[in-house]
Protein backbone atom coordinates (compact mmCIF):
# COMPACT_ATOMS: atom_id res chain seq x y z
CA UNK A 1 0.00 0.00 0.00
CA UNK A 2 1.03 3.64 -0.82
CA UNK A 3 2.16 6.00 2.02
CA UNK A 4 -0.25 8.92 2.55
CA UNK A 5 1.38 11.86 1.77
CA UNK A 6 2.61 14.25 4.22
CA UNK A 7 1.42 17.45 5.26
CA UNK A 8 4.37 19.18 3.14
CA UNK A 9 4.24 16.98 0.09
CA UNK A 10 -0.10 17.91 -0.03
CA UNK A 11 1.09 21.97 0.15
CA UNK A 12 4.05 21.43 -1.94
CA UNK A 13 1.93 19.74 -5.06
CA UNK A 14 -1.32 21.55 -4.21
CA UNK A 15 -1.39 24.65 -6.94
CA UNK A 16 -3.16 27.65 -6.94
CA UNK A 17 -6.15 26.85 -9.79
CA UNK A 18 -5.42 22.91 -9.10
CA UNK A 19 -6.26 22.49 -5.91
CA UNK A 20 -5.62 18.73 -4.92
CA UNK A 21 -8.99 18.37 -3.15
CA UNK A 22 -11.50 19.25 -5.56
CA UNK A 23 -9.08 17.74 -8.60
CA UNK A 24 -11.67 17.12 -11.85
CA UNK A 25 -8.83 14.48 -13.25
CA UNK A 26 -8.62 11.82 -10.73
CA UNK A 27 -5.35 9.56 -10.74
CA UNK A 28 -4.53 11.81 -14.28
CA UNK A 29 -3.42 14.87 -12.16
CA UNK A 30 -3.26 13.07 -8.08
CA UNK A 31 -0.62 13.65 -6.10
CA UNK A 32 1.28 11.16 -7.34
CA UNK A 33 0.74 12.07 -11.29
CA UNK A 34 1.99 15.82 -10.10
CA UNK A 35 5.04 14.22 -8.17
CA UNK A 36 5.87 12.20 -11.59
CA UNK A 37 5.44 15.09 -13.92
CA UNK A 38 7.78 17.39 -11.54
CA UNK A 39 10.37 14.03 -11.23
CA UNK A 40 9.97 13.64 -15.46
CA UNK A 41 10.59 17.15 -15.34
CA UNK A 42 14.16 17.74 -13.86
CA UNK A 43 15.32 15.20 -16.33
CA UNK A 44 15.80 17.97 -18.63
CA UNK A 45 18.03 20.14 -15.91
CA UNK A 46 21.32 17.95 -16.72
CA UNK A 47 21.23 18.78 -19.67
CA UNK A 48 20.83 22.92 -19.23
CA UNK A 49 23.92 22.29 -17.34
CA UNK A 50 25.80 20.96 -19.43
CA UNK A 51 25.05 23.38 -21.86
CA UNK A 52 24.69 26.35 -19.41
CA UNK A 53 27.79 28.20 -21.03
CA UNK A 54 26.50 27.78 -24.43
CA UNK A 55 22.65 29.08 -23.53
CA UNK A 56 23.25 32.59 -23.85
CA UNK A 57 21.73 35.83 -21.65
CA UNK A 58 18.57 35.79 -23.10
CA UNK A 59 16.13 32.56 -22.15
CA UNK A 60 12.44 31.33 -22.84
CA UNK A 61 10.79 29.01 -21.10
CA UNK A 62 7.92 27.77 -22.50
CA UNK A 63 5.00 26.44 -20.07
CA UNK A 64 7.23 26.38 -16.69
CA UNK A 65 3.55 25.84 -14.89
CA UNK A 66 4.38 26.09 -11.04
CA UNK A 67 7.91 24.45 -11.39
CA UNK A 68 10.29 26.01 -13.99
CA UNK A 69 13.31 24.42 -15.15
CA UNK A 70 15.31 28.33 -15.75
CA UNK A 71 14.99 30.13 -12.38
CA UNK A 72 17.02 33.10 -11.53
CA UNK A 73 18.70 30.89 -8.90
CA UNK A 74 19.68 28.21 -11.47
CA UNK A 75 20.66 31.20 -14.10
CA UNK A 76 21.65 34.35 -12.78
CA UNK A 77 22.74 36.80 -14.55
CA UNK A 78 20.16 35.67 -17.43
CA UNK A 79 17.38 37.44 -18.72
CA UNK A 80 14.48 35.16 -17.91
CA UNK A 81 11.14 35.10 -20.12
CA UNK A 82 8.29 32.52 -19.35
CA UNK A 83 5.31 32.05 -22.02
CA UNK A 84 2.00 30.53 -20.46
CA UNK A 85 -1.75 30.66 -21.03
CA UNK A 86 -2.22 29.12 -17.56
CA UNK A 87 -3.42 32.30 -15.41
CA UNK A 88 -2.74 31.43 -11.88
CA UNK A 89 0.38 30.35 -12.90
CA UNK A 90 1.47 33.45 -14.28
CA UNK A 91 0.29 35.16 -10.92
CA UNK A 92 2.03 32.67 -9.20
CA UNK A 93 5.40 33.49 -10.95
CA UNK A 94 5.43 37.04 -10.94
CA UNK A 95 4.97 36.31 -7.20
CA UNK A 96 7.14 34.28 -6.85
CA UNK A 97 10.34 35.74 -8.89
CA UNK A 98 8.58 39.87 -8.77
CA UNK A 99 11.27 41.55 -11.07
CA UNK A 100 13.12 39.53 -11.82
CA UNK A 101 11.65 37.21 -14.88
CA UNK A 102 9.28 38.08 -17.09
CA UNK A 103 6.00 36.04 -17.75
CA UNK A 104 4.00 36.64 -20.58
CA UNK A 105 0.21 35.11 -21.62
CA UNK A 106 0.76 32.88 -24.58
CA UNK A 107 -1.88 30.78 -25.95
CA UNK A 108 0.23 28.19 -27.96
CA UNK A 109 -2.61 27.20 -29.74
CA UNK A 110 -2.74 30.06 -31.03
CA UNK A 111 0.57 31.55 -32.86
CA UNK A 112 -0.57 33.12 -36.12
CA UNK A 113 -2.34 36.03 -37.15
CA UNK A 114 -3.31 38.68 -34.42
CA UNK A 115 -2.41 36.36 -31.04
CA UNK A 116 0.59 36.36 -32.58
CA UNK A 117 1.49 39.71 -33.16
CA UNK A 118 -0.05 40.70 -29.38
CA UNK A 119 2.48 37.96 -28.49
CA UNK A 120 5.31 39.61 -30.16
CA UNK A 121 4.68 43.27 -28.88
CA UNK A 122 4.45 41.65 -25.31
CA UNK A 123 7.68 40.28 -25.49
CA UNK A 124 9.30 43.47 -27.48
CA UNK A 125 8.08 45.50 -24.74
CA UNK A 126 10.20 43.38 -21.69
CA UNK A 127 12.92 43.14 -24.40
CA UNK A 128 12.90 46.93 -24.76
CA UNK A 129 13.31 47.09 -21.05
CA UNK A 130 16.30 45.37 -20.87
CA UNK A 131 17.57 47.18 -23.90
CA UNK A 132 17.31 44.62 -26.41
CA UNK A 133 17.21 46.32 -29.92
CA UNK A 134 14.73 42.79 -31.24
CA UNK A 135 13.46 39.59 -29.49
CA UNK A 136 15.67 37.17 -30.08
CA UNK A 137 16.13 34.08 -27.86
CA UNK A 138 20.09 32.64 -27.31
CA UNK A 139 17.62 29.28 -25.99
CA UNK A 140 14.50 27.95 -25.34
CA UNK A 141 13.31 25.49 -22.84
CA UNK A 142 10.19 23.24 -23.46
CA UNK A 143 9.72 20.54 -21.58
CA UNK A 144 6.10 18.24 -21.40
CA UNK A 145 4.54 20.94 -23.46
CA UNK A 146 4.13 19.31 -27.15
CA UNK A 147 1.47 16.88 -25.87
CA UNK A 148 -1.18 20.03 -25.78
CA UNK A 149 -0.13 22.15 -28.85
CA UNK A 150 0.34 21.76 -33.04
CA UNK A 151 3.97 21.23 -32.29
CA UNK A 152 5.06 21.29 -35.40
CA UNK A 153 3.88 25.01 -35.90
CA UNK A 154 5.78 25.99 -32.95
CA UNK A 155 8.72 24.56 -33.97
CA UNK A 156 8.66 26.84 -37.27
CA UNK A 157 7.06 29.94 -35.01
CA UNK A 158 10.49 29.45 -32.46
CA UNK A 159 12.83 30.31 -35.77
CA UNK A 160 10.98 33.94 -35.56
CA UNK A 161 11.78 34.33 -31.95
CA UNK A 162 15.52 32.29 -31.67
CA UNK A 163 18.74 33.66 -32.60
CA UNK A 164 20.45 32.11 -35.38
CA UNK A 165 22.58 29.02 -33.72
CA UNK A 166 19.94 29.61 -30.61
CA UNK A 167 19.53 26.40 -28.74
CA UNK A 168 16.26 24.57 -28.60
CA UNK A 169 15.78 21.65 -25.49
CA UNK A 170 13.04 19.74 -25.53
CA UNK A 171 12.04 17.33 -23.22
CA UNK A 172 8.57 15.07 -23.72
CA UNK A 173 6.77 11.73 -23.63
CA UNK A 174 4.14 11.23 -26.34
CA UNK A 175 0.87 10.22 -24.84
CA UNK A 176 1.86 11.26 -21.53
CA UNK A 177 0.17 13.92 -19.43
CA UNK A 178 -3.61 15.06 -18.96
CA UNK A 179 -5.60 13.69 -21.76
CA UNK A 180 -8.23 16.21 -21.35
CA UNK A 181 -6.17 18.74 -23.05
CA UNK A 182 -4.07 16.93 -26.11
CA UNK A 183 -4.14 18.39 -28.52
CA UNK A 184 -4.67 15.92 -32.09
CA UNK A 185 -1.59 17.78 -33.64
CA UNK A 186 0.52 16.38 -30.75
CA UNK A 187 3.14 14.02 -31.61
CA UNK A 188 2.65 10.68 -32.14
CA UNK A 189 6.39 9.05 -31.82
CA UNK A 190 9.84 10.22 -31.56
CA UNK A 191 10.63 9.36 -34.99
CA UNK A 192 8.45 11.83 -36.06
CA UNK A 193 9.18 14.30 -33.40
CA UNK A 194 12.29 14.05 -34.46
CA UNK A 195 11.78 14.29 -38.17
CA UNK A 196 10.01 17.26 -37.35
CA UNK A 197 13.18 18.74 -35.53
CA UNK A 198 14.85 18.65 -38.56
CA UNK A 199 12.99 19.36 -40.83
CA UNK A 200 11.93 22.89 -39.23
CA UNK A 201 16.05 23.47 -39.70
CA UNK A 202 16.97 22.89 -36.54
CA UNK A 203 20.06 20.57 -35.94
CA UNK A 204 20.22 18.15 -33.46
CA UNK A 205 22.94 18.15 -31.27
CA UNK A 206 22.08 16.11 -28.94
CA UNK A 207 19.41 13.05 -28.41
CA UNK A 208 18.74 10.47 -25.68
CA UNK A 209 15.32 8.34 -25.04
CA UNK A 210 14.99 7.00 -22.04
CA UNK A 211 12.38 3.91 -20.76
CA UNK A 212 9.86 4.55 -18.83
CA UNK A 213 10.09 2.97 -14.83
CA UNK A 214 6.27 2.72 -14.87
CA UNK A 215 4.92 1.66 -17.55
CA UNK A 216 1.23 1.97 -15.83
CA UNK A 217 1.70 5.86 -16.40
CA UNK A 218 3.89 6.06 -18.84
CA UNK A 219 3.97 3.65 -22.01
CA UNK A 220 6.37 5.71 -23.66
CA UNK A 221 10.08 6.53 -23.93
CA UNK A 222 11.29 10.16 -23.03
CA UNK A 223 12.96 11.71 -25.54
CA UNK A 224 15.20 14.53 -24.51
CA UNK A 225 16.40 16.79 -27.48
CA UNK A 226 19.03 19.68 -27.81
CA UNK A 227 18.99 20.95 -31.00
CA UNK A 228 20.38 24.35 -32.63
CA UNK A 229 18.92 26.47 -34.47
CA UNK A 230 20.26 26.76 -38.42
CA UNK A 231 18.96 30.03 -39.53
CA UNK A 232 16.51 32.23 -39.26
C1 LIG B 1 2.36 19.34 -18.09
S1 LIG B 1 2.71 20.98 -17.73
C2 LIG B 1 4.47 20.98 -17.86
C3 LIG B 1 5.11 21.71 -16.75
C4 LIG B 1 6.62 21.63 -16.73
N1 LIG B 1 7.19 22.38 -17.83
C5 LIG B 1 7.10 20.20 -16.78
O1 LIG B 1 8.07 19.93 -17.48
O2 LIG B 1 6.55 19.35 -16.09
C6 LIG B 1 2.25 21.83 -19.23
C7 LIG B 1 2.51 23.31 -19.18
O3 LIG B 1 2.20 23.89 -20.44
C8 LIG B 1 1.24 24.91 -20.27
N2 LIG B 1 0.38 24.90 -21.46
C9 LIG B 1 -0.45 23.92 -21.84
N3 LIG B 1 -1.10 24.25 -22.97
C10 LIG B 1 -0.63 25.47 -23.31
C11 LIG B 1 -0.92 26.36 -24.37
N4 LIG B 1 -1.83 26.08 -25.31
N5 LIG B 1 -0.26 27.54 -24.42
C12 LIG B 1 0.66 27.86 -23.47
N6 LIG B 1 0.97 27.06 -22.43
C13 LIG B 1 0.32 25.88 -22.35
C14 LIG B 1 0.51 24.53 -18.99
O4 LIG B 1 -0.17 25.60 -18.40
C15 LIG B 1 1.67 24.03 -18.16
O5 LIG B 1 2.40 25.07 -17.61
Amino acid sequence: MQKAPSMEEQQKYDWPGWPLESNPHGEDFDIAARKRMVLGSIMLLPYLRRYKKEMGKVILEVGPFFNPLVTPLEFPEVIIFYWENDHHVLRYLKNRYQEQVYPIFCDLNKIEGDSLMRLKLETQRYCQREHLKKIAFDSVVISHVFNYIDYKLFLLVMKEFLKKDGLLFINNVVDYGLPAFFSERRPTAVSETLKAVKGSGYKILHKKMFDSSDSKHQKNRRLVVVARSNER
